[in-house]
Order: C-alpha cells, then sequence, then structure tokens
C-alpha cells in the first residue's frame, strides 16, 4: 500500500469515450478515489477518436458516478475534485504521434516528476496491437520491474482460438512483457469467486470431502434474461462458448477443481490453476449442447429471436446456450463430470455452482424412502450472493419425518455491507502490482485447447444449435448428463 500512497500514478483510458470506459473504469476508479485508496499525485488520462474537450469528457464520466463510499452531503465536492484529475485527448490509435501528445500532455499536467503509468486498453481486441505498438513508438513503455513502472491492462476476449490468441500473446509480448501485462477476467473479481479458495482451504470442513469420493457432479449455471444487447458485431463473431464459458466459467472451473497453492501469491495459486486447465481432456463434439433463442412472449412482453437481432446475419448458426460436459483427468476428480451450462436470453439472470454429493448409502430411517436427498452446497455468485449447503433434517415433531433443508450464508445478511463491483478490486491489484486475479499466457493458452478443437468442427460442419424459447430454461441436455 505504501508504494500505492507514495508514487505518482497516471492511469490511461485508450478507448477514453466507450462504454466500458463509463459503465465500468471511471466508476471503479472514483470509489477507489472515494476511499483514499490512490495516492495523492492520481489522474486520469483519456484518448480515443471521437472529438471532445475536457470539460465533455468530465460531463461524460461524471454521469456514470455515484458516491457509495462517501457520505451524500459531500458527494459532489469529491466528484468535482475527482474530475479536476480528469483530461482527454483525441487522437489516432494507431499513431505514435497520438502518444506523444499524450505525454506531452501529461507532462504538463503533471511536472517533472516521471509517473507510473496503466494503460487501460478499452477497445476492440483487433486494434489491441496496433495500440500497444503505437504507445511502444512513443517510447512511453518503461523498460523492466523497476520504479517508475507501466503496466497495460486487456480485456477478453483474447483471440478467437489457440492460434489467434498466440499471435495476440505474441505481439503484445513485443511491447509490454508477461509481466507488465494484467489480463482481466472480470468473475475472478467477483466477491464469491475471491471466497472460493477461502471457503475450500480456510475451513477444515470442507477438504477432506471435496473430491470424486463424495462429489457426483459439478455444475455451473450462468444464465441471463437478456439478449444480445446491441452487440451483434461482437456476439455473433463469438458465441456464447468464447464470450463466457472459455473464460469467466472455465476460470470459476479452475478454482473449485485446484489443488492447494502452497502459498495465497500469484505464481503459486496460477500454477495450480494451469496444473487443472492441462488436466481437463479437450472437450469433443459429444459434450456439448447448443442453443439459440427464438421470438416468444415473456413476461407479457414480446420478445424477438437471436436471428432477428439488429444486425444478426439470418442464417446464423451463433450458439447463445452452451451445456458442455467436462473432465478433469486426476487423482482428485476422475470420473466427476462439470457441467457448465450457459445461455442469453433465458429466464433469469443467475451464476451459481453447486457441488452434487453422492448419496448416504444405507437409509436407517427407511419409511417407505429409498434414498436420502444427496447434500449439494451451492455457491451462488449473484445475484443475491451466498453459500447454502442443503442438508437433510428431522422435521420438529414427535414422528421421525424427514425434510430436505438449506444451512444459508446470504452476504447482504451476514456481511450486511454494499458487495464492492469487480472491477475496483482488479484496477486495485493492477495498481499495486498483484497478479493472482489476473490470466497468465500459460493459463490462457490451455483454456484455449480446451475448446478449440470442438469450435472449429462445430464451425466447419456448420452445426446448428437447437432452438429454445426466450425466457424458457435452454433446451435439453441429457444428452450429456
Ligand atoms: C461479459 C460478456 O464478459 O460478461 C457478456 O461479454 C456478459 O456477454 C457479461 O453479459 C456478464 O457480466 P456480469 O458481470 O454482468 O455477470
Amino acid at each position: 500500500m505504501s508504494e500505492v500512497g507514495r508514487d505518482p500514478l497516471d492511469f490511461i483510458v485508450i478507448g477514453a469515450s466507450g462504454d466500458l470506459a463509463r459503465r465500468k473504469i471511471y466508476p471503479a476508479l472514483f470509489s477507489l478515489y472515494c476511499q483514499g485508496l490512490l495516492p495523492e499525485r492520481f489522474s486520469v488520462y483519456g484518448l480515443a477518436r471521437s472529438a471532445m474537450d475536457n470539460d465533455q469528457f468530465r460531463e461524460r464520466i461524471s454521469s456514470a458516478l455515484t458516491c457509495r463510499y462517501v457520505p451524500g452531503h459531500s458527494c459532489g465536492d469529491y466528484i468535482r475534485k475527482f474530475l479536476d484529475r480528469c483530461h482527454y485527448l483525441s487522437g489516432a490509435y494507431d499513431s505514435a504521434d497520438s502518444f506523444l501528445s499524450l505525454f506531452q500532455l501529461m507532462r504538463e499536467e503533471g511536472g517533472p516528476q516521471l509517473p507510473n503509468m496503466v494503460f487501460y486498453l478499452a477497445i476492440p481486441p483487433a486494434i489491441f496491437v496496433d495500440v500497444a505498438r503505437s504507445i511502444g513508438n512513443a517510447g512511453l513503455v518503461r523498460c523492466g520491474g523497476g520504479d517508475p513502472w507501466s503496466r497495460v491492462v486487456i480485456e477478453k476476449p483474447f483471440g478467437r482460438d489457440r492460434q489467434s490468441s498466440d499471435h495476440l500473446t505474441h505481439e503484445l509480448a513485443n511491447v509490454f512483457t508477461e509481466e507488465q501485462t494484467y489480463r482481466i477476467d472480470h468473475y475472478l473479481g467477483k466477491e464469491v469467486i475471491q471466497n472460493l479458495m477461502v471457503l475450500r482451504f480456510a475451513n477444515l470442513v470442507f477438504e477432506p470431502i471435496w473430491n470424486r469420493k463424495y462429489i457426483e457432479r459439478v455444475w455451473v449455471d450462468w444464465r441471463e434474461n437478456i439478449g444480445i444487447e446491441g452487440r451483434a458485431g461482437y456476439f455473433d463473431n463469438y458465441g456464447i462458448i468464447r464470450d463466457v464459458v472459455q473464460n469467466h466459467l472455465l476460470q470459476i472451473v479452475a478454482m473449485i477443481a485446484m489443488e492447494r497453492p502452497k502459498i495465497s501469491d500469484a505464481r503459486h495459486i496460477r500454477d495450480e490453476k494451469v496444473k487443472v486447465l492441462k488436466s481437463i481432456n479437450f472437450v469433443s463434439k459429444a459434450d456439448v449442447v447448443l442453443g439459440q433463442y427464438t421470438a416468444s412472449k415473456w413476461k407479457d412482453k414480446q420478445r424477438i429471436g437471436y436471428k432477428e437481432e439488429d444486425g444478426v446475419p439470418a442464417d446464423s448458426i451463433t450458439p447463445t446456450f452452451a451445456a458442455t460436459r467436462l473432465y478433469v483427468d486426476n487423482e482428485r476428480w476422475k470420473g466427476v463430470p462439470f457441467i457448465i451450462r450457459a445461455g442469453k436470453g433465458m429466464n433469469r439472470r443467475e451464476n451459481e455452482v453447486r457441488l452434487q454429493f453422492r448419496d448416504v448409502e444405507d437409509n436407517i430411517f427407511g419409511m417407505g424412502a429409498r434414498h436420502l436427498p444427496s447434500n449439494e452446497l451451492v455457491i451462488r455468485i449473484q445475484p443475491d450472493e451466498g453459500v447454502f449447503l442443503s442438508i437433510v433434517s428431522k422435521q420438529p415433531g414427535l414422528d421421525v419425518v424427514l425434510e430436505k433443508t438449506d444451512l444459508n450464508l446470504r452476504y447482504q445478511l451476514a456481511f450486511g455491507a454494499s458487495i464492492p463491483d469487480a472491477y475496483e478490486c482488479l484496477l486495485m491489484d493492477v495498481i499495486e502490482g498483484d497478479k493472482s486475479l489476473f490470466i497468465r499466457s500459460d493459463e490462457l493458452e490451455a483454456a484455449w485447447d480446451i475448446f478449440t478443437p470442438v469450435l472449429q468442427r462445430f464451425s466447419e460442419e456448420r452445426v446448428m444449435p437447437a432452438e429454445y424459447e426466450f425466457g424458457s430454461l435452454g433446451p435439453a441436455i441429457d444428452r450429456i448428463l
């Protein structure tokens, strides 16, 4: 923390006028600012193609800020002071001159002491390399890990398959070292996901039963009750597997399945995740059910189907739903199916992990019931974050009547406090140089290896996803259970 408090920091947002910057980056920086977590000499510099002056830029930022960490009466003051630190420059992304002008602006505003620099590439991945080169050509990237440092932050998609991802990694590495590169998977910044390791390794009760002897199946469920929200240009080129399964949901699998790291630091945690990813057998066509939502009347409103979305070709075969069966082929998990189910246009928004335990072998309580309901540990990532253990219990009364019930940890009730946005935590980690929650290049390779063959096959064979109505549970997945 001392490093953060002392050294000047310039946070440079490339793609400063875009949606990601407005919805996620500025609000997260503002929250950190309100909590006093940013250095005394901290500035934001935005670069984008749009013609805008500083006032317009500040106006744009301020419309997205909310005061969660400071009392209402001083909110306006905080916003004003934060906006004073924000500066904008319009320029082309592929020109070193833009970045030289940016550097000049930084020197004028910031004075002679060289600041640490974070470059956040909030731009489409197709131009990551051009931008990185321009930053490099302008001489803005400092070599080595010493002070003052420069770091780059990028967001998925990191390629469309193993080959294109390797290409991107290789090209970016010409400018930024792996040590300087922070690949965000924003799910790793979510509170409940960060709690997974604590739950497993800070409690004695879970680890002994966290294996194939006791666990029959693991579910990772992710659904949204919205469509693609105007993002056809991106989504139709990627589909649900590349959008959330190969990254967010596979990361969750890795956190659930990994062995205990020797130490809780970036290297050891990521080493263990890579080992898990490398022990996952690559997915075959028989392991996947694909779906695509169609028009329906849902909650009294007419919903359009995927193919009717603006910008989606009428013959698109892009899946908006995928259920995938994975096996982690190691001592702990051999034979236990991990079922990842992800869909847009479904009946509700929900993301949870469910560990389904095996049946109790002997039901000594008889009473006609042959099987007791099996235990389940449910880890709800969102919404209504929580951890629930379903158990069998005796109903109060003179007779022995068994009932399935829950031991509950509801975050809202247990901790009261509002849950920070994933980006607050991740940006803090970038500034502090903690890479535990960022994707290392070998992790990315291993994740692509699992899905690349099947994705290629689906596209070569033009496999048609099964149709499901908007607002439904998605297509049947019995085939892979
Ligand atoms: C993004 C995907 O990575 O995550 C989107 O591209 C998805 O399609 C989003 O809607 C979900 O994020 P969150 O944080 O709202 O669950």
